[in-house]
């Protein structure tokens, strides 16, 4: 009788344990008999909590864009600078390793400096004129001006006005700032913001400014509401002065090359995603603004210092030759534009 050598008997075992191996990447799937496709991964990278507006807009469009594009499409998101912070998010973004982040518009200075509008002090009266911005032809221009880096600007997203804080002495004029020294998230808008109120500033990433905070490193820093409640900023600082001088919004971007090599239906499903997203970003910037103003109100921890309209003139005065300094770099027309976006 015919009997298969044992050399023989071990490589028909390797074939048939290759066979089955290669079966298990592409096992039918259990109704179609079709091939299981591996999903499309998309990871979308910020440095904020996921209770934030931004983290909250995030985690809505992972939802959407997975249920409408049925499973082929899944989003990972990483919140609080988990994956990429401050200074690594942007090359990221455009080497690819990310595919969508979501920075303040300041943040994105080193690309196009007239991104720096929204530091320039008291642009905008309330959201009305800064939602109306976002819709705008010069909001338009400023996306569009990521084309070259193999970015896409897909939307913009609120969060809200800043206020000042600080853990040395209620400020309430102009002269308090003297001396002191602010956290800034980039750029030299806010840096001449600070100099015109007589203090210093440095530049810190996001992620570690509750540090530099509780350390002493920077004695006061500028943000939203909700920002300074989700990092607990309070525990650091002792004063908050409401001045409404300045925004933070977000563009949320993505990788150009990865988002055109996209089949147009899942392309059009996540554009879809993503508009929806927004409007619940919009919705959740209101509400999570007031919801934190009242926290940080009720937890006693700050003292809060309100600005009369006399008194919020003396600070818009200070800060007047900001735009003396910045009108060429940032450019009348987008600085204009804004304005009228505030006209009622
Ligand atoms: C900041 O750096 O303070 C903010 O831009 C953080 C954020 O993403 O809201």
């Amino acid at each position: 009788m015919f009997r298969k050598k044992p050399i023989a008997v071990a490589l028909s075992a390797v074939l048939v344990l290759a066979l089955s191996l290669v079966g298990c990447g592409a096992k039918p799937a259990a109704t179609g008999g079709e091939k299981e496709v591996e999903p499309i991964i998309v990871k979308f990278s910020h440095v904020v909590t996921p209770d934030t507006p931004k983290g909250k807009g995030a985690l809505k469009f992972k939802e959407l864009a997975e249920q409408k594009t049925n499973g082929k499409v899944k989003v990972e998101v990483y919140p609080s600078s988990q994956l990429y912070g401050d200074k690594e998010e942007l090359e990221a973004a455009q080497s690819g390793n990310v595919h969508i982040i979501a920075p303040s518009v300041t943040k994105l200075v080193g690309l196009n400096p007239k991104f720096q509008y929204t530091d320039l002090p008291f642009l905008f009266p309330d959201n009305e004129a800064v939602y109306k911005f976002f819709a705008s032809d010069s909001m338009k221009g400023l996306m569009n001006s990521l084309d070259k880096f193999d970015l896409q600007g897909l939307a913009v997203w609120p969060n809200g006005f800043k206020q000042f804080t600080n853990s040395k002495r209620p400020l309430v004029t102009p002269e308090d700032f003297n001396g002191l020294k602010f956290r800034t998230q980039a750029g030299k808008v806010l840096e001449a913001q600070f100099k015109a109120l007589g203090a210093g500033s440095a530049t810190i990433p996001f992620g570690e400014t509750y540090a530099a905070l509780q350390q002493g490193t920077v004695d006061g820093q500028e943000n939203t509401y909700n920002n300074i409640d989700t990092q607990k900023y309070q525990e650091t600082q002792k004063y908050l002065t409401v001045t409404n001088h300045g925004r933070i919004d977000y563009m949320i971007i993505v990788n150009k090359s990865f988002w055109a090599g996209l089949a147009p239906d899942i392309r059009k499903a996540l554009d879809e995603a993503m508009a929806e997203a927004t409007t619940y970003a919009v919705e959740q910037a209101d509400l999570l603004d007031r919801e934190s103003m009242k926290n940080l109100k009720d937890g006693g921890k700050l003292q809060f210092t309100e600005l009369t309209p006399a008194q919020l003139g003396v600070f818009q005065k200070a800060m007047q030759p900001v735009y003396t300094e910045f009108e060429s770099v940032i450019g009348k027309d987008l600085i204009d534009a804004a304005f009228a976006a505030g006209q009622k």
